[in-house]
Parts: structure tokens; C-alpha cells; sequence
């Protein structure tokens, strides 16, 4: 079987924030496809760990993306092919207690990765992780475009639309696809996508963990803002798309440095009650009141991705239905409490052969 036309064998690929969620999926699908994986994160931010529970064969570096001296010395001696940039504070609510923290990750974080890049000039692709958020929200049932003003009106949210006009700056100044090849050889792009879920989030204040660590302990869950809709893909979703990005980067096709969103179809956009209802069909322990919490912070109640760029340019698709997703992400943590046993193999070989069976294109 090929995967990605084989572009990440033998590859040097630097993930930072690879001990958290999303980077630890990553990195275990990159080690899959053959590539020497680099991570540089600043700890392990949860206990259990998908990280650590996954026990891969990299090189993983403790590291903080604001130490610019320490992250430049990593890409000097490692020299990355590519790097997918995932290091962040990546919470709402913390980023309300924690608005200095979240800001210096989140954007002065991308922009040393950015100048790491410029320094170095060894780096072939960057693909920079930023989120739905990013956009100024104006609560419109149309999906956001890629083009769409940024904007945020919490600090996480800010943060993610400042690291894409960062990433904006660095591209149309020092990155130009225009300049490839002449000035430059790095090819940069952002990607933003929606909540995701899936096996080995730990993460505090997020609807599938609660609800996953409730259950193992019996427990009743309180679900805050039931009726607030938001999108929910596997967390394979994607980053199929990052990995698709990222190998037409590194095929050097430059119409492809440019911002992408990788949303789910309209038939994913469930409000929280609805999820939970859902995700209780799997595991019957899951017992869960709603809670309407008027005085909360403010969170935006609609954000919807537009990714028929991804979907027509890079053929970019989902390739598991919501059902199929809430099942496997259930089941991941129900075996996981059960008997201390993780699932991500066998959920990553499941997803490999329904992307096949679905004619994915990044799969033959
Ligand atoms: N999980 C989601 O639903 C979601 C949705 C949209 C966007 N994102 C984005 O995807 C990326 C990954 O999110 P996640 O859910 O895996 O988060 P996570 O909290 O699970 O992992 C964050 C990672 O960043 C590292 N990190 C944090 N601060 C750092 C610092 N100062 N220096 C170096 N490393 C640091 C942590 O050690 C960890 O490896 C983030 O950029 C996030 O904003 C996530």
C-alpha cells in the first residue's frame, strides 16, 4: 500500500507539541510512514498520556517554543524537512486565566518557529496549526472561507488568528511562493480545523474526555452549553489533510503554501447534548445532566468550516461519519479503562483501509 506517494519515508520531520493530543497521533502515523520524527514540546501536559502510552521510537526533545535560542539549535542540528508547528496553549478557558501565556505560545511560538526556518533556510515545508477559531466570528450559519477577516474574541481565538497573520507576514515576506526556488526554497502553509476527538485526549475542559473520565469512574457529567453546535471529526480527519498538505509541499507545488481549513460535512455539526447522546449508545455507563450556564464566559456558540478549497484542490475528504468516529473514539477509552490497553493502531489500520475503500486520494 502507498500512502502519501511514500513523499515521508526516510523524511526528517520536526513536530513540535508532538507529547500533546493531536501531535501524538502525528507522530505515531509518521513513524508508520518511515519518517525520522523529531518532537519538541515543553512537557507532557496530561496524565494518562496518549504520548507515553504510545511508547514510539522518536527523538523527543523537552523544549519551550519561546526558548528561541534552544528551538533554533534543534532545527540546526536536526534539519527538518518539514515541521508541523503544534506547540500551543490550545484552551478557551485557560487562555481567559492565562491571557499573557496564551498570547507568547501561541503567537511569538510561531513566530520563532517561522524565524528558525528563516535563519536555518534548510527547511523544505512548514505547515503552521492554527484552529477554526481564527476567524472573527460572526456567529453566520455560512461556513468560513479561507479568506474570511481573522479575529477572535477571547484570547485563545486572538492568539490563532495573530498566528495566522504572523505566518501571512513571514510567507509574503520571506516565504513568497512567487520567490521559490529564487530567493527561498520553504514552502509554508497554515491549516485550521475545528474540534476533534478521538483516543488519548486528557485534556481539562473538553466534552469527550469529561464525559470518557466520568464514565470510567461511574460518575455523572454536568454537559455545559448543550445547545452550543460545533464540529466533531476524528482527529485522523485532519490530519490526513496536514499530511496531504504537507507532501505537496514537499513535492514543491507552491499553489499549495496558503491557509486550508479541514472542516466535517454539515451532518457533523451536533450540539453537545446531541454528541453525548450519541456517544452513550457505546458505552451504556455514560450518565450525563445539561447544565445552561447564563453567566459563563463568553464562547461563540456557531463556527463553521468551509473546506470546499481542501475538498476540490487537494481532493481532501472525511472518510469516517460522525457514528463511526464517536464509536471508535468510545471504544478507544472504554478498552483503555478496562484493561490499560490503547487502540490507536488498530484505529489508524481501520482508517487506512476505509480511506482505500473510499478511493481517498492519498491512499493506493
Ligand atoms: N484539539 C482540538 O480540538 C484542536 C482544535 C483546533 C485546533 N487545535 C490546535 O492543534 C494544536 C494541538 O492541539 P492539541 O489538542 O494536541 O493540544 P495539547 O494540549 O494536547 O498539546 C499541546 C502541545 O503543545 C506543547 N506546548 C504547550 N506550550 C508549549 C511551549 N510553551 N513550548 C513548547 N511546547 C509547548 C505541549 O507540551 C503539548 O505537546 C494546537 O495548536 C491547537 O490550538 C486543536
Amino acid at each position: 500500500m502507498e500512502l502519501f506517494n511514500t513523499i515521508y519515508k526516510g523524511k526528517k520531520v520536526l513536530i513540535t507539541g508532538h507529547t500533546g493530543f493531536k501531535g501524538s497521533w502525528l507522530s505515531l502515523w509518521l513513524t508508520r510512514l518511515g519518517a525520522h520524527v523529531v518532537g519538541y514540546s515543553i512537557d507532557v501536559p496530561t496524565k494518562p498520556s496518549h504520548f507515553k502510552l504510545l511508547n514510539l521510537n522518536i527523538t523527543s526533545i523537552t523544549g519551550d517554543i519561546l526558548d528561541k535560542r534552544k528551538l533554533l539549535q534543534t532545527v540546526e542540528t536536526h534539519k527538518p524537512d518539514i515541521i508541523f508547528h503544534m506547540a500551543a496553549q490550545p484552551l478557551v478557558r485557560l487562555s481567559y486565566e492565562e491571557p499573557t501565556r496564551t498570547f507568547e505560545t501561541n503567537i511569538t511560538g510561531t513566530v520563532n518557529v517561522l524565524e528558525s526556518c528563516r535563519k536555518t533556510r534548510t527547511t523544505k515545508a512548514v505547515l503552521i496549526i492554527t484552529s477554526d477559531k481564527c476567524y472573527q466570528n460572526k456567529e453566520t450559519v455560512r461556513g468560513y472561507q479561507e479568506d474570511d477577516a481573522m479575529g477572535g474574541d477571547d484570547p485563545y481565538s486572538a492568539s490563532k488568528g495573530c498566528a495566522e497573520l504572523v505566518t501571512h507576514a513571514y510567507r509574503h515576506s520571506f516565504f513568497h511562493p512567487d520567490q521559490f526556488n529564487k530567493t527561498h526554497s520553504t514552502l509554508v502553509a497554515t491549516a485550521r480545523a475545528g474540534n476533534v476527538i478521538g483516543g488519548g485526549d486528557w485534556a481539562a475542559d473538553r466534552l469527550i474526555p469529561d464525559i470518557m473520565k466520568a464514565a470510567a469512574k461511574k460518575e455523572k457529567m454536568s454537559i455545559r452549553n448543550p445547545h452550543a453546535v460545533r464540529p466533531w471529526q476524528h482527529v485522523l480527519e485532519p490530519l490526513s489533510g496536514y499530511l496531504q498538505l504537507g507532501q505537496k509541499l514537499l513535492e514543491k507545488q507552491r499553489e499549495f503554501a496558503d491557509a486550508w481549513n479541514f472542516g466535517p460535512s454539515e451532518k457533523a455539526f451536533l450540539t453537545a447534548k446531541e454528541v453525548t447522546k450519541s456517544i452513550k449508545k457505546h458505552w451504556h455507563e455514560i450518565d450525563f445532566t445539561t447544565e445552561v450556564n447564563r453567566g459563563s464566559l463568553h464562547e461563540a456558540t456557531l463556527l463553521t468550516l468551509d473546506s470546499s478549497k481542501a475538498r476540490r484542490k487537494l481532493k481532501w475528504k472525511s472518510i469516517w461519519d460522525t457514528d463511526t468516529t464517536f464509536e471508535q473514539t468510545t471504544n478507544w477509552y472504554k478498552n483503555f479503562y478496562t484493561d490499560g490497553t490503547i487502540l490507536s493502531e488498530d484505529n489508524l489500520d481501520q482508517y487506512i483501509s476505509d480511506a482505500l475503500r473510499t478511493n481517498a486520494p492519498w491512499v493506493k
